[in-house]
């Protein structure tokens, strides 16, 4: 039973080779070489009807055993290989590496400014309102005790939708619309964004307001003066000075301008014996506007004659850059990830 033993002698031979077989890619080479159409085993059983009839079952038998057994080798050695290759990966894996830290997003500075501001406000018990950006002439101007040919309804610094439709250019046509809403008395702080036909080193066609009205009785520039001085002193510090210079708004009589000491220089003009690029040596800066709600503007909402009150409108990107010390507008609306990351 030569082609037996021929057969059987097959099952150690593949064991030695498959022992070497180093990669998977092997393995296949050796499986074509004993078990393919054209293989080892396949060629032996070519030989099948040259044998007596009374010989060949033996020989199929045995051919059937060991392409059994060369399966099962082959399987085993797969197997291993296999975890070979597991355990290679694993190796270089080190899981005692710190991981990659994930991207973290922060506030926009003006969003964390308004935050701040309006928190502020709400503490001294102001209510949060808003309105909106796209605004009629009569609420942005003409309730605001800007007749139709009042120069700051210019061409030059309004956006016109239409002739009486506008992009707001201040935050102020709120005070009218929450007027027209509520009874006195009121306190309402209103963030939000404005336009104005400008565009340069130091303006934006679009930036952030804030507005403050407060109605009521017997209200005095002293209590303006007591609630902007708070604010100012929860913004930039208890250290910081106060002063209210007179100004002019339609909309509010009598009017001033608010400068703080400067958070640059502490309000001494110079840093470090170089003169303070912030307030240009004047040891002040300004920051808002406000006064004493004209009574023309308790008019053109229906208010009786009794009542007083006190506005004030301010710059957000104007506070952020003066408690944040920084020096150019554009960063607040360029979104430089590198700028943004450092107000988390
Ligand atoms: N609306 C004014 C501006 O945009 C600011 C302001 C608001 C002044 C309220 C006085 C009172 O410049």
């Amino acid at each position: 039973m030569d082609l037996i033993t021929t057969l059987e002698g097959l099952v150690p031979e593949l064991e030695k080779g498959l022992d070497r077989a180093s990669s998977l890619e092997e393995l296949e080479n050796l499986r074509v070489d004993f078990l393919g159409r054209k293989g080892r085993i396949a060629q032996i059983m070519a030989q099948l009807p040259q044998l007596a009839p009374q010989d060949r079952p033996a020989v199929g038998q045995a051919a059937n055993r060991v392409k059994e057994s060369c399966n099962a080798l082959f399987d085993a050695r797969k197997a291993a290989l296999e975890a070979g290759r597991e355990a290679a990966a694993l190796a270089r894996f080190d899981a005692s590496l710190p991981g990659r830290a994930p991207w973290r997003g922060s506030l926009h500075p003006t969003t964390l400014i308004t935050e701040e501001i309006c928190g502020i406000f709400k503490g001294l018990g102001f209510d949060v309102a808003s309105g909106p950006e796209v605004e009629i002439d009569r609420y942005n101007f003409e309730a605001l005790n800007m007749p139709p040919e009042h120069p700051a309804r210019d061409m030059q610094d309004t956006l016109y939708i239409t002739d009486t439709v506008l992009l707001r250019t201040h935050t102020s046509p709120v005070q009218v619309r929450t007027m027209l809403a509520r009874k006195p008395p009121l306190a309402v702080v209103v963030p939000g964004k404005v336009y104005r036909r400008d565009s340069d080193l130091t303006h934006t066609p679009m930036f952030h307001q804030i507005e403050g009205l407060l109605v009521g009785q017997d209200i005095s520039m002293a209590h303006l003066r007591g609630t902007l001085t708070a604010f100012v002193r929860a913004v930039f510090g208890g250290a910081t000075r106060v002063r209210f210079r007179p100004s002019f708004f339609p909309f509010t009589e009598p009017s001033a301008e608010v400068d703080i000491s400067c958070c640059i220089c502490g309000g001494e003009g110079h840093v470090n014996g170089e003169p303070c690029r912030v307030c240009k040596t004047t040891g002040w800066v300004e920051i808002l506007g406000c006064g004493m709600v004209d009574p023309a503007v308790f008019a053109a909402v229906g208010y009786p004659d009794e009542v007083t009150g006190f506005a004030f409108g301010l710059g957000v990107e104007r506070v952020a850059m003066l408690k944040y010390g920084i020096g150019d507008l554009r960063m607040f609306f360029e979104n430089d990830v590198r700028f943004l990351g450092q107000f988390n």
